[in-house]
């Protein structure tokens, strides 16, 4: 295993998933992890990432210095290997001039920590302070233009520091450097694989729950599909699923969901129907955080009462994922003053989440992945494609995607226009294209004309979007010709509305969905 100690780097979970995809697990730890608790966990190599402050900040967030005596081979990036530099006894200084972006790395050393890294390749700087000069055993092994000390090696204790970011893409050659650190260096071996993480936790789970019975609320999207695909095979029937449908799913999702669970992989889904209930609840309610809080509200109440009545159950199944585990590390501190500031927020209170004082014990199968390695674990565990490259979805469906009050109307209305643009972009083959590509109704009149009648119905919005990860997004170049089937499809297939029209906001200043 290696380490990463976050120092507040918006990259340290990058570095994480590069380090994972080289198949050696890692794991994100506070800065504050002592040498102690390290050599308890005794990883091969230990990275400190980079961060937002200065090492000479009042209150910078600094590394038990007992780090460097572990034996332990490690790698400081930008403000990482600034604090390794000053820690030792080097020094760092406000840079002449700050250096973001592209440079190009001139190797002075071309040993291990740069075998393979071409000379004059690019590497990815976001720097303020440089290292001016080095502690006693050190020796620079590459420079740019403008930094002198851009790689560094203290070769017989094996400590490193990099001034750029291996982790990001732009840098080229950074993931042979980053194999060198965790190979060569670190001497890993290749173990973090989906194979093995399968078979591991298929024990694990096995030696957990015993012979009782686990409860897993399914809604169809890639999480807790797998979830229930890996407690399937681990537990089988001690596993029930439930699948709550709140009346805001897609067109035909729901049916196709108890189709691919039940008939054809036989792993037995509960379904409750609870539409009604949830379009009461939201009758009058325009506000967008009033409707989420209310069908969050009303999911609890519904899951409560159904896992009553198919219980009792000693454990629940939850689909946490290892960000999630990640974002309680504690780096939440001003450097300049010390107090303590908000953390990130995070993004969304995914509808569909439970109270924390249920009476169940958790099973969390999947705390460790990245939610690429789900995806990956989900297609090694057989999930149909469908699933695994599903378009993100949200908790409160297409109520959020209805701009004022959400009707049975109004719901049919949009989940047709819904179904066109899927339909339309899958005929396309363009549906992997998409991070999310969707129809959104409008509260308003427009008038239009057919044939010889005047219309006056609703506008509706189609925003198709490319992303990484949801937090920025850009608005997707769709051609002009898929757009005009989409556009023509809806306005005759879809009664109640006359217009269609193409959103081109990216994230910021938008956000993906409209409410
Ligand atoms: P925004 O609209 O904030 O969306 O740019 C970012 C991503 O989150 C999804 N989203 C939600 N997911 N519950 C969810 O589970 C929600 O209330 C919610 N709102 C937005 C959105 O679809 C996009 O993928």
């Amino acid at each position: 295993m290696i380490v990463i100690l976050d120092f507040g780097s918006q990259y340290s979970e990058l570095i994480a998933r590069r380090i994972r995809e080289t198949q050696v697990y890692s794991e994100v730890l506070s800065y504050r992890t002592t040498a102690e608790q390290l050599r308890q966990l005794s990883p091969r190599g230990i990275i400190l990432s980079g961060g937002p402050s200065s090492v000479y900040d009042p209150y910078a967030p600094q590394c038990d210095s007992q780090i460097w005596d572990l034996g332990i081979p490690v790698l400081g990036v930008c403000y990482g290997m600034q604090l390794m530099v000053k820690q030792l006894g080097g020094s760092v200084e406000r840079a002449k001039q700050a250096e973001y972006g592209k440079a190009s790395l001139f190797i002075d050393d071309p040993t291990d920590l740069l075998t393979n890294v071409e000379d004059g390749s690019t590497m990815w700087m976001s720097h303020g302070d440089s290292c001016t000069s080095l502690p006693e055993g050190f020796q620079v092994l590459a420079h740019t233009d403008n930094t002198p000390c851009a790689a560094i090696a203290h070769h017989e204790r094996q400590l490193y520091g990099v001034q750029f970011h291996p982790e990001v893409v732009h840098s080229v050659d950074g993931i042979a450097l980053i194999r060198n650190f965790v190979y060569h260096i670190c001497d890993c071996e290749p173990t973090w694989t989906t194979e093995a993480f399968l078979e591991e936790s298929i024990r694990e789970i096995r030696a957990k729950v015993g012979d009782k019975r686990v409860l897993l609320a399914l809604s169809g999207g890639v999480d807790s599909s797998t979830l229930a695909f890996l407690l399937h095979r681990a537990i089988g029937d001690q596993l029930t699923c439930m699948f709550i449908d709140q009346g805001f799913m897609r067109k035909g999702e729901p049916e196709r969901l108890m189709e691919i669970f039940n008939e054809r992989f036989h792993i037995k889904v509960e379904y409750v129907s609870a539409r009604d209930r949830f379009l009461e609840k939201l009758v009058g309610v325009l506000d967008p955080e009033e409707k989420r809080r209310r069908i969050g509200h009303e999911f609890i109440r519904v899951f409560e009462e159904e896992s009553r009545r198919l219980g009792p159950f000693d454990y629940l199944a939850q689909g946490t994922l290892y960000p999630d585990v990640i974002e309680s590390a504690d780096t939440n501190v001003d450097p300049q003053t010390g107090e303590r500031v908000a953390v990130k927020i995070k993004s969304h209170h995914n509808v569909g989440g439970l109270p924390e004082d249920l009476q169940f014990k958790l099973v969390e199968p999947l705390r460790k992945l990245f939610k690429d390695e789900v995806r990956q674990l989900a297609r090694t565990i057989g999930l149909p494609p469908e699933i695994v490259r599903r378009h993100p979805f949200p908790g409160p469906g297409l109520a959020i995607r209805i701009i004022g009050e959400v009707t049975a109307e109004r719901l049919n209305i949009l989940r047709d226009a819904d179904f066109v643009v899927r339909d339309e972009i899958r005929k396309w083959d363009m549906y992997n294209d998409f991070w999310q590509a969707f129809a959104v109704l409008l509260p308003i009149h427009s008038v239009g004309v057919m044939g010889d009648q005047r219309t006056y119905a609703h506008p509706v919005v189609v925003r198709c979007v490319s992303s990484e990860d949801g937090m920025t997004a850009d608005w997707s170049r769709a051609p002009y010709d898929l757009l005009e089937a989409i556009s023509n499809r809806i306005v005759n297939e879809v009664k109640g509305v006359n217009r269609v029209v193409y959103d081109i906001t990216s994230k910021p200043p938008g956000t993906i969905e409209w409410e």
